[in-house]
């Protein structure tokens, strides 16, 4: 039972809000005996709920949520779950945030978070701790601006007011800042808030219709700077330059982000001989990191933003044996095999749902000899791993690492091995 709002070792009262066959989720309503390992939490932040738990206590529950997941969800008698990696910065290292606009109990407009389970109520943020410092200073001067020109929140119920969202991405090894406004249709002083922004890189405004609660849609139009985003990951002693579109995801963690890759690659068991497939591969970080070491990467994305900065990404980096496809992995991963061949490792790193079992199958039916998984989300990879164990792979090491401090967001890499193969 996930219960959002509590802690391990609170004693809660709960409504359950979704029930599986594995599994249920739930709200606590009400606590009824704290957890005596409770903490203060540093600041109040909804996005950081496990502040309350030291980081050793957070570390350990992970880990062991990861193995319960295999065993409970995925029937794995005794998971190879191996221990997990810590995050060496646990605070403010979100190199990506979005804020939501809203109105304060005054009527003035605040800037923060929604409150925990309602979806019309934005509680303000000064400080946010997930974050760095640069970019709490960005959220107040856009907020203070945005006071200061008379501008309202937009209401969903109402569907009437203007600022949504603001999105702040950093490249943090490169030191760039990004700031995107995300509002209903209409206008405003939009040269003056650009100007005010003067140390980000890019400054973007995003107009977007209808009441659907998503910083993915709409019209963005460029208003001073870049609108990509420069970064760089260091892996095996390489660097790597990215650039980042608006729209491609990237991992929130970016010291982080280069252990898990450096894990997956490992994994991958590579010898410079194999053809591999990055299959969600973003804007290419995986299949670049993997190129190093393998004879050919060939990934597949379904945002094309995101497959032009890979394509992109593979030139600047002077990456000759890795080549991206735009396309939904259900259905392009079949013509791929037919065009390249079959490959000898296969990486998925699919959103929180994980794979349907259709992809499983089209997954299973290129008999690579090893599949790497980089999962966000320990429940959607245990039946994913059940179904391939069932077809004759052997899991054989899950390594947790820890992606999202503070949070019980849980990432890991597992390893499944073709018998026989
Ligand atoms: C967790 S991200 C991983 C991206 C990349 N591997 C990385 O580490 O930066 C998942 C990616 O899958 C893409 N995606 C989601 N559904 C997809 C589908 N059906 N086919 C192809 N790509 C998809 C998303 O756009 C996103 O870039």
């Amino acid at each position: 039972m996930f219960v959002t709002g509590a802690v391990p070792g609170d004693r809660v009262r709960a409504r359950i809000t979704k029930r599986k066959r594995a599994y249920a989720e739930a709200r606590a309503l009400a606590l009824v005996e704290a957890s005596p390992e409770r903490v203060d939490p540093r600041v109040p932040h909804p996005g950081a709920p496990w502040q309350v738990l030291h980081y050793e206590r957070q570390l350990a529950e992970k880990e062991h949520q990861v193995r319960d997941a295999l065993a409970r969800i995925g029937g794995f008698d005794v998971p190879p779950v191996e221990p997990i990696i810590p995050a060496e910065d646990p605070w403010r290292y979100r190199n990506k945030v979005e804020y939501s606009f809203g109105s304060g109990e005054d009527g003035g407009l605040v800037l923060g978070f929604h409150r925990p389970g309602r979806w019309n109520e934005i509680d303000d943020v000064g400080v946010d701790i997930l974050a760095s410092e640069r970019v709490d200073a960005l959220r107040e001067r856009v907020k203070e601006w945005c006071r200061a020109e008379g501008l309202s929140a937009y209401d969903r119920r109402e569907g009437t007011g203007f600022l949504r969202n603001l999105v702040v991405r950093e490249g943090r090894r490169r030191g760039q800042l990004q700031a995107r406004l995300v509002t209903s249709p209409g206008d405003f002083r939009s040269a003056d808030l650009a100007a005010a922004l003067d140390d980000a890189d890019g400054v973007l405004w995003t107009r977007a219709a209808g009441a659907a609660e998503t910083t993915r849609d709409g019209e963005t139009e460029l208003l001073a700077g870049s609108d990509v985003l420069e970064e760089e990951l260091r892996v095996f002693g390489a660097t790597l330059g990215f650039r980042i579109s608006p729209e491609a995801f990237f991992q929130v963690h970016t010291e982080q982000a280069e252990r898990l890759y450096a894990l997956a690659a490992e994994l991958a068991g590579l010898r410079g001989s194999e053809r591999v497939f990055d299959l969600y591969s973003g804007i290419g970080t995986i299949a670049l990191c993997l190129a190093l070491r393998a004879r050919e990467v060939l990934g597949i994305e379904s945002v094309e933003p995101a497959v032009a900065d890979a394509i992109e990404n593979a030139r600047r980096n002077e990456v000759e044996n890795v080549r991206f496809f735009a396309g939904d992995v259900r259905t392009a991963l079949r013509p791929l095999v037919e065009e390249a061949g079959r490959p000898d490792v296969v990486v998925v790193d699919p959103p929180r749902a994980g794979l349907s079992q259709k992809i499983v199958r089209r997954v299973l039916e290129t008999r690579a000899g090893r599949v790497v998984y980089v999962s966000c989300n320990p429940t959607t990879l245990a039946p994913n791993a059940r179904q391939m164990a069932d077809a004759g792979y052997r899991l054989s090491t899950v390594r947790p690492v820890d992606m999202f401090p503070q949070t019980p967001h849980i990432e890991c890499v597992a390893l499944l091995e073709r018998d026989g193969g």
